[in-house]
């Protein structure tokens, strides 16, 4: 594992590179990002390159042996390009075009947009692609960041219909397949069909899910251009994008399957506040972020890489600038989110950024360094976790355990149509992830296409179109499957299944949904003294459902292994199915305390604790305190880290993991 930081030599005197990249390297950083908005300084007029800068940073950061990732400038379009052409930039769904003056304001649809990219992406290519100080190319950056994924456009308007007519051919099968009678919404040619944005009241879904899927293949299309041209000029160097957190708005298994390595951009602390989480967690965990998000990710964007090869390119070393509120992180915490992506199998994490920028939008935004170049708190844990990485060594990779499928079309399908307001997709396998952590399992976050052998359990957390191929290959596993709400319910063209939800599962499992209901808060059904809110199904089966609400509407069925759950899941209900689950299994489930979490890989174990007080670990691991630790004790304070050889620990849960490790 190595670590690395985004470095904007644009930013700086260049009399400064030469000791930023000794302090780099002193501080045990190994990689460096650069380039990835500097369009404007490489061209400063169209075809005029001014490339003697970029030589010069390349070569002083490299003589400090940093290897260079390479970034793609072109999320930041400049000026003169953005005059030559304005009809390349995005519009919003209100139809307003999206103005220069931040980033990301091109759309992925405008084919003048596409060749400027890739010709300033070749150009790149041919100078660098051969460097021998550069190892690797992000391209562009975080696609879709500022709500950019989907834009409403001309551009994008024409490229929607001519996917159209390649999926559909006839505008009559077209009609058909989105039920176009409903509401005299025939349209009688391909030429007529606009982006389903400015409706009156709500437009037909099976509009939007196509144009959901267009967009997100518009993303894809223009992602595989750039990659393209750097595997033709840059051969043996690694290819990524970096993604971001809690965002569904393309397909990011299509996107990664062109990738080499995927990565993504980690700020707890700012996920935490922007998303879902209650009030009372976004206080409690407001300088570690909630425990789960981080590991969410790593999990997620592992099970999405072609090889399962993962970075981290931007770790949050401090406050941010763009969330609500911009907390420091608890002191610990940079250390500790380091060494949990380690835990989860990273190759390499590297902060944003160097150094904070005194000016621009970002002039509040942390780095390693304070503006004034003196070190920034976050660089002291930076080299203890250099240290720690070092120590380690090999630790090998996450054992297999847990699978939970997730599937963005599922999100854009909840999207499109929510029935009732609180029922959130990412939110939902959330959940789930979080409580089969809370119980000490690994988790793999997959795809509907991803292989399912080697797990010892499987999750769908919710899956509207589960088409007969996924069924029958849940059906023929040997473990337990638990499939979540609303699967099955709708067809590919965003209907309802002929035999009625969940379609295409009643061949193993036979249960017919009736009826569903959305539940305001406060309208909630009971369940052995929980609390079922905000959905529920009901099942007409001939089946007992294993539990039941108090006035007896089932609300989990089980037919051998693969069992359904008809309602939004409630964490006490999900740890006892999950509890039947590890037991049918033969995985032992630790009922680990909120703050604290656990990373089993072949060789050894972790520990993270995010909470503000000492954890005990013999609490919860049996003779804990006689573990042979690599890092830390039995004893783990606020923000700290506990790893342990697993071949010397003797409890109950260890040596199940063994047995799950062969
Ligand atoms: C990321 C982005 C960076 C920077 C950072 C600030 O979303 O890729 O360029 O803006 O956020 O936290």
């Amino acid at each position: 594992m190595r670590l690395g930081c985004c470095y904007y030599p644009e930013h700086w005197p260049e009399q400064m590179w030469s000791d930023d990249a000794r302090r780099m390297a002193e501080m045990g950083l190994s990689r460096v990002r650069i380039g990835e908005f500097a369009w404007s300084r490489i061209e400063p007029e169209a075809g005029r390159f001014n490339w003697d800068w970029l030589d010069r940073a390349i070569a002083t950061l490299s003589s400090a042996g940093l290897g260079i990732i390479l970034g793609t400038p072109i999320a930041t379009p400049p000026n003169w390009l953005v005059k030559a052409m304005p009809d390349m930039i995005a519009y919003d769904a209100q139809g307003r075009p999206r103005k220069f003056g931040s980033r990301r304001h091109y759309c992925f649809s405008h084919l003048g947009y596409r060749r400027e990219a890739a010709r300033i992406t070749r150009a790149l290519a041919e100078r660098y692609g051969k460097h021998p100080a550069v190892v690797a190319w992000q391209t562009d950056n975080e696609y879709g960041c500022h709500d950019t994924a989907i834009s409403y456009s001309d551009s994008a308007a024409a490229a929607f219909r001519a996917w159209l007519r390649a999926k559909y051919d006839t505008v009559a099968a077209l009609n058909a397949a989105w039920g176009n009678i409903f509401w005299s919404m025939d349209y009688t040619e391909f030429a007529a069909i606009d982006p389903p944005n400015l409706t009156v009241t709500e437009p037909n879904p099976a509009h939007v899910l196509d144009w959901r899927r267009f967009s997100s293949n518009q993303v894809v299309s223009f992602n595989r251009a750039q990659v393209d041209i750097i595997r033709a000029l840059s051969p043996g160097r690694d290819v990524t994008h970096n993604f971001m957190g809690f965002f569904t708005q393309f397909d990011h298994h299509d996107v990664a399957r062109d990738l080499d390595v995927v990565s993504w951009d980690s700020y707890p602390l700012g996920f935490l506040e922007q998303f879902w989480f209650p009030e009372a967690d976004k206080l409690r965990y407001a300088r570690q972020g909630h425990p789960d998000i981080a590991a969410f990710h790593h999990d997620l964007y592992r099970g999405a890489a072609r090889e399962g090869r993962w970075w981290v390119m931007e770790q949050q070393p401090g406050p941010v600038n763009w969330a609500r509120y911009n907390p420091a992180p608890l002191l610990g915490m940079v250390r500790l989110w380091t060494l949990e992506a380690l835990a989860h199998g990273v190759e390499l994490v590297s902060y944003f950024r160097w150094r904070q920028a005194p000016f621009a939008q970002e002039q509040m935004h942390s780095g390693l360094l304070r503006p004034d170049s003196s070190d920034d708190e976050a660089v002291a844990e930076v080299k203890r976790a250099a240290a720690d990485i070092m120590i380690l060594g090999q630790i090998g990779t996450p054992l297999k355990q847990a699978a939970l499928v997730f599937s963005y079309e599922a999100d854009w399908i909840i999207d499109t149509q929510p029935q009732g307001a609180s029922f959130h997709y990412l939110e939902l396998v959330y959940t789930m992830y979080s409580t089969l952590r809370r119980l000490g399992l690994n988790v793999d976050i997959i795809s509907p296409n991803a292989d399912l052998d080697g797990y010892q359990m499987v999750v769908v957390p919710c899956l509207p179109i589960l088409d007969a191929v996924l069924v029958e290959k849940l059906a023929a596993l040997a473990c337990p499957v638990l499939i979540g709400p609303r699967s099955g319910s709708k067809t590919h063209t965003f209907s309802i299944p002929d035999n009625l939800p969940p379609g295409a599962l009643q061949a193993h499992l036979p249960i017919k949904v009736g009826r569903v209901e959305s539940l305001r808060p406060g309208l909630e059904h009971l369940c052995e003294g929980t609390r079922i809110s905000r959905w529920i199904e009901h099942i007409e089966s001939d089946l007992a459902p294993e539990f039941r609400t108090d006035e007896g509407l089932g609300l989990v069925y089980r037919n051998g292994r693969i069992r359904y759950l008809a309602a939004w899941p409630n964490a006490g209900l999900l740890a006892k199915i999950f509890g039947s689950m590890c037991a049918a299994a033969g995985l032992i489930a630790t009922d680990l305390p909120a703050d604290l979490r656990i990373v089993t890989t072949a060789t050894h174990q972790f520990a993270f604790n995010y909470g503000t007080d000492t954890l005990l670990l013999d609490t919860y691991l049996d003779r804990a305190s006689g573990f042979d630790y690599f890092v830390g004790t039995h004893s783990v304070p606020p923000a700290g880290v506990a790893v342990w050889v697993r071949s010397s620990s003797p409890s109950p849960s260890m040596t199940d993991f063994a047995a799950s490790a062969t």
